[in-house]
């Protein structure tokens, strides 16, 4: 392998300027060596014996777009796994999903996204909580998990985990819906699986973002944090505009709208906040053009079902 010179400060400067465009994902100055540790695979993936070279590929190269695709999974962290922070997905379960089975009665439909789902592992709790709760017969209900790494939306899309996914999950959840394979793993059932849909999607791409059809329950955990001040109410504002009236908004334990945007009700339940689009602002958006497949995000819409 060859040798690779450090990450300099200006390299880093201008790297993490490249990171924070495509993303939104900001990088802090005592971030340098684990960046250079995180990238050095790149490099010698590329052949490339120093950062300097490293930008001028990301910037110039044809396949630099490409690039900084594998440059972003390489630095953000994926970390995650089934029940995450379960007194949230409990109040979820207990005090949202029942109010939502009542006003959606008409349309029978309920469209849930997990923004920033890394693995898959939270899309798939919902589902097991939804499952749990019972499905309303007639109803079509869909979750969508979106996350900006191909490489975890292709494990997502697998659904297969190791035991470091089953840290915090009860032990009836692995028995009701998972079979263990061969090699140690364990396999999501079908009927969970059915119920979810992925798709790769950079959270601060607005164009893509606005292709997604509407929703009724948006989490966003743990990654809004990783995000500088103006990307996070960029995604913010996107997440209000593909929110039904009355839907609502999750964030992870450490994230809130506080000084961001007073555009949500905040909706205080019993072991949490969440909150909510007005049920009664009117739509004062445009609205979505006719679907056009040559600019839909592949399968980013909860409402095609595409997998
Ligand atoms: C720490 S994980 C959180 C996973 C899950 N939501 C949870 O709470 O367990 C953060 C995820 O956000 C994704 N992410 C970061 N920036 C993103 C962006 N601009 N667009 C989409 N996903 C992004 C990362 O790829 C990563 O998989």
């Amino acid at each position: 392998m060859t040798a690779v010179v450090p990450l300099g400060l200006e390299e880093f400067r201008l790297i993490r300027e490249l990171i924070l465009k495509y993303c939104g994902v900001v990088l802090t100055d005592d971030q340098r060596g684990y960046v250079e540790r995180r990238l050095r695979e790149r490099l010698a993936f590329l052949s490339l014996s120093d950062y300097r070279a490293y930008y001028r590929y990301l910037r110039f190269d044809p396949a630099g777009p490409q690039e900084i695709e594998d440059a972003a999974e390489s630095i953000t962290t994926h970390e995650t796994y089934f029940f995450r922070e379960e007194y949230q997905l409990r109040a979820f379960r207990d005090e949202i999903l029942s109010s939502l089975y009542e006003s959606r009665a008409g349309a029978r439909r309920l469209a849930l996204w997990s923004a920033g789902c890394s693995t898959g592992e939270e899309p798939y709790t919902l589902a097991m909580l939804l499952l749990e709760a019972g499905i309303p017969r007639g109803w079509d209900v869909r979750i969508f998990g979106s996350d900006l790494s191909r490489r975890v939306i292709a494990h997502a899309r697998r659904g297969t985990y190791g035991a470091s996914s089953f840290r915090a999950c009860p032990e009836r959840y692995r028995s009701l819906y998972f079979r263990p394979t061969a090699d140690g793993q364990h396999e999501l059932s079908r009927e969970v699986r059915a119920l979810c849909h992925f798709g790769q999607l950079n959270l601060v791409d607005a164009a893509r973002v606005a292709l997604i059809g509407k929703l009724d329950v948006i989490f966003c955990r743990n990654v809004l944090i990783y995000l500088e001040p103006t990307a996070r109410r960029a995604v913010v504002d996107q997440f209000y505009r593909r929110l039904s009236p009355g839907g609502v908004l999750l964030l992870g334990h450490s994230e809130s709208l506080l000084s961001m945007t007073t555009a949500f009700e905040p909706v205080v339940l019993s072991s949490d906040l969440v909150y909510r689009r007005s049920a009664h602002q009117s739509e004062s958006l445009p609205p979505l053009s006719p679907s056009d497949d040559s600019k839909r995000p592949v399968d980013a819409d909860p409402a095609r079902g595409t997998r």
